[in-house]
């Protein structure tokens, strides 16, 4: 082999979960560092702007859950499909606490919940993109929703069971076991390039589309 073709050829092939983390990091600071996930973080952000995020949330997932398990089945989203992930009954438990019995009368999607929701919606017929989606909600839950549930829970005083389930994923075992795990799926995939491009572009939307729920719930709660 020549001096030349020897310099061409990559010195580690990068795992596509590294390549994903890597080419979107900006954009997680980008939702990370604002207005309402500042105050959340510093347990400066009222109950009921808390409270609004999951109700919030709960749309969401509704809509990403759904067509999870219809999805369950598929060669590639159905690898990441699991029942111990699901965060609807524990949005729910959550709502019911924060607001009462009569929850469902007290919430609505936001604009920018309705446009994520319709988002989630329209990968139906994408699976990279569904996985691009499932990616930023579950492994941020897993990761930093773990410091926001102690926030949170100090904050104003919830419990477990009581305000902050929706953090708590008590059938998944070790978390840090099950991102390892995750990641290994994603370096499974298998993707061409064209694949691979585009579920990290829908990672990177996603992304956006979170912040925008957010960015939305500190005009309503951060001023
Ligand atoms: C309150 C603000 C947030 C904090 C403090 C936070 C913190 C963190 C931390 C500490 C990690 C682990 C980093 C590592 O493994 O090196 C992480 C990972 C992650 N977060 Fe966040 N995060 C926040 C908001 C968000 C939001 C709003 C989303 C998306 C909606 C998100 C999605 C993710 C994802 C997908 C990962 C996994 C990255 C990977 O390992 O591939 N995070 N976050």
């Amino acid at each position: 082999m020549s001096a030349t073709a020897e310099a061409t050829l990559p010195l580690s092939p990068e795992l596509f979960s590294e390549r994903l983390k890597a080419a979107t990091w900006r954009d997680h600071e980008n939702a990370e560092y604002h207005g309402f996930t500042r105050a959340l973080m510093d347990g400066t952000l009222p109950l009921d702007g808390y409270t609004a995020m999951v109700a919030q949330h709960y749309f969401a997932y509704a809509a990403l859950e759904e067509l999870g398990s219809r999805l369950a089945d598929h060669p590639v989203a159905g690898r990441f499909v699991r029942p111990e992930l699901l965060r609807l009954p524990a949005l729910v438990r959550d709502l019911e606490h924060l607001l009462g019995p009569a929850w469902r009368d007290r919430v609505s999607p936001s604009l920018a919940t309705r446009t994520y929701v319709a988002r989630i919606e329209q990968m139906a017929d994408h699976p990279e993109g569904f996985v691009a989606h499932h990616y930023t909600r579950y492994m941020g839950d897993v990761s930093g929703g773990q410091f926001i549930r102690r926030v949170v829970a100090e904050a104003h005083g919830l419990g477990d069971g009581h305000g902050v389930s929706f953090y708590v994923f008590d059938r998944l075992g070790s978390l840090p076991k099950f991102r390892a795990d995750y990641r290994a799926r994603l370096d499974a995939l298998e993707l061409d390039e064209p694949a691979a491009q585009r579920l990290i572009d829908e990672t990177r939307l996603a992304y956006q589309l979170n912040t925008e729920v957010l960015a939305d719930l500190g005009r309503a709660y951060c001023q």
